[in-house]
């Protein structure tokens, strides 16, 4: 029996909107601050096994953003449970966390450190790491001289190459001209071949979720849909969802 890397137990995500940031800030301080809940994700429950491959599909606002920004810890579930076991590494916002002022090299091992990885590791990995953001010499020059796309470049390196357990892909294989995406798909296809790799995948391409993932989890206003093999999870999007 493989473990269990990620589970969620009735999970639930409830945005509060504001008609202001203003009154956003007001309601820190005051009960009573009206707003209106927006449930982004609707009691969800699912288990993921080490070595699966899953993609979330869902139209535009389904909540499928919401689920893996639980999973790494960028937002958190207003109710409900979720465990995660393992190295997460998300190709999710590519650029969060890298400080500014630093150089490209040290920002490597700002967000090493912020993986869990030590010093060592990182050394190891550094090398690897500068040759696939093809930076050059501005790898030591700080990252706010950097345009968005080094920026970006820097981040998926950064991400890819420091062998994740739980690997998290939402729509950002776009990042960069054509050559540096074939690179980025071969990447992530050399990942997911490792034997206990898992992989979450969010996309809008049925074939791409259908190259790279043996179980689909189909997303409807927040709520899950269909949990079942992906040739099964395609079909149940095409016959009930595609517009
Ligand atoms: N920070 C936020 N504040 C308020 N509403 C949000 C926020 N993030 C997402 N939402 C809303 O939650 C719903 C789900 O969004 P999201 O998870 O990004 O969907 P998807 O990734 O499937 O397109 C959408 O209606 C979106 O507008
Ligand atoms: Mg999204």
């Amino acid at each position: 029996m493989k473990k269990t890397v990620v589970e969620f137990k009735n999970v639930t995500k409830i945005y509060k909107l504001f008609k202001s940031d203003k009154l956003r800030l007001l309601s820190v301080f005051y009960k009573g601050v009206k707003y209106t809940e927006k449930r982004a994700v609707d009691d969800i429950s699912f288990t993921i096994k080490q070595g699966e491959s899953v993609a979330l599909i869902g139209r535009n606002g389904a909540g499928k953003s919401t689920i893996l920004k639980m999973i790494t810890d960028v937002t958190f579930p207003t109710t409900g449970d979720i465990l995660v076991e393992g190295r997460v590494s998300a190709l999710l916002e590519l650029t969060a966390g890298f400080d500014l002022e630093m150089s490209g090299r040290e920002n490597i091992y700002l967000k090493g450190q912020i993986m869990g990885l030590k010093d060592k590791e990182i050394r190891r990995l550094e090398p690897e790491i500068i040759a696939f953001a093809e930076l050059g010499d501005y790898i030591d020059q700080p990252v706010r001289t950097y345009s968005s796309g080094m920026r970006a470049k820097l981040g998926f390196a950064t991400s890819v190459c420091i062998e994740p357990e739980i690997f998290i892909v939402d729509e950002v294989l776009s990042v960069g001209d054509a050559v540096f995406r074939d690179k980025c798909l071969k990447k992530v296809n050399e990942i997911i071949d490792k034997d206990n790799v898992t992989l979450l995948f969010v996309t809008h391409s049925i074939s791409d979720a259908s190259q790279f993932c043996k179980r689909g989890i189909v997303i409807k206003d927040g709520k899950m849909v269909c949990d079942c093999d992906m040739k099964e999870a395609a079909k149940y999007y095409k016959e009930h969802m595609a517009e």
